[in-house]
């Protein structure tokens, strides 16, 4: 059992799997290891949601908690991401969730005994993210089958948009991107590109990004209010939308920018239901991790 890495190194079924286990936790099922059993939580990179929803995920479940921060830690005095994991599994954790800067971090670790949960690895993925927008969607539209989703935005640096584009076109959805051309990279080749005024008339969901200014070297051609004007979601483009079209946004927003400030808890946006779903996706994985 070496965890959960990316989405799409699962089977379809394990997928919908998880789902269904993720919508069970979400309308109030519980669920207990049968022995104490600790998770370490390591978060080499801010976060706020993937790691308090994690915590609240695995208390729910009856788990040992153990907090990891990189500034306090051995980390300061040179420890390796390996040495810190192994360290942690000598002293009794069953499963590790990292996140960390590093692009297939949990490569180096595939000689570790205990499952590794991917809470975010560099620009690469995001699985837990993309259960959780899973989950939204298939509340909102039942199937994904067909449904029209278009990644909007900063493309290049985002976990969130790699993971979600590879596994929905799996499960049937039409990807669609836009935003600035430069931070299309690959994804421009595999799926098309529409502009933002025709991302609105053509998507069920419309999948903002948040732009990674930590990850830019080159900063930003244009101002926040050029860019909201040209590739954001502005309250004219939210007009257009079809009917029961969603938002969705991993969050955190940079209000006024790939979205406007309104829009945030609008009636179509799920970006808070998102959130909430993020409590009981982990659970899903937790369990999954722990069953084995
Ligand atoms: N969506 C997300 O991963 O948010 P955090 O960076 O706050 O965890």
């Amino acid at each position: 059992n070496k965890g959960l890495h990316m989405l799409s190194n699962l089977s379809l079924t394990e997928v919908f799997e998880l789902l269904e286990e993720a919508q069970n936790f979400a309308d109030g099922a519980t669920w207990s290891p049968k022995r104490q059993m600790f998770v370490a939580n390591l978060f080499y990179e801010a976060s706020t949601r993937t790691k308090f929803s994690f915590e609240v995920a695995e208390k729910k479940l009856g788990l040992e908690v153990l907090n990891f921060s990189a500034e306090t830690s051995s980390v300061q005095k040179g420890e390796t991401l390996y040495d810190t994991a192994k360290t942690l599994e000598a002293i009794g954790a069953d499963a590790l969730v990292i996140r960390h800067p590093e692009d297939a971090f949990y490569e180096q670790l595939e000689a570790l005994n205990i499952p590794i949960i991917n809470a975010g690895d560099g620009c690469g993925h995001h699985p837990t993210q993309s259960l959780l927008d899973l989950l939204t969607i298939r509340q909102e539209f039942k199937s994904f089958q067909n449904v029209e989703i278009v990644i909007c935005g900063d493309l290049r640096h985002s976990r969130v948009a790699r993971s979600n584009a590879e596994i929905l076109t799996k499960l049937g959805a039409n990807v669609s991107v836009s935003g600035p051309k430069e931070w299309m990279c690959g994804f421009a080749k595999t799926y098309p590109y529409v502009t933002m005024d025709e991302a609105v008339k053509k998507a069920d969901v419309m999948m903002m990004l948040r732009i990674q200014h930590e990850r830019h070297d080159d900063g930003m051609a244009l101002t926040k209010e050029q860019y909201h004007q040209q590739y954001g979601l502005t309250i004219e483009r939210e007009r257009k939308m079809k009917d029961r079209s969603i938002i969705l946004h991993p969050a955190p927003v940079n209000r006024d920018v790939e979205i406007a400030s309104e829009l945030v808890e609008c009636e179509r946006s799920r970006i808070f239901k998102q959130m909430q779903n993020g409590v009981a996706a982990r659970m899903a994985v937790l369990k999954k991790v722990f069953e084995g």
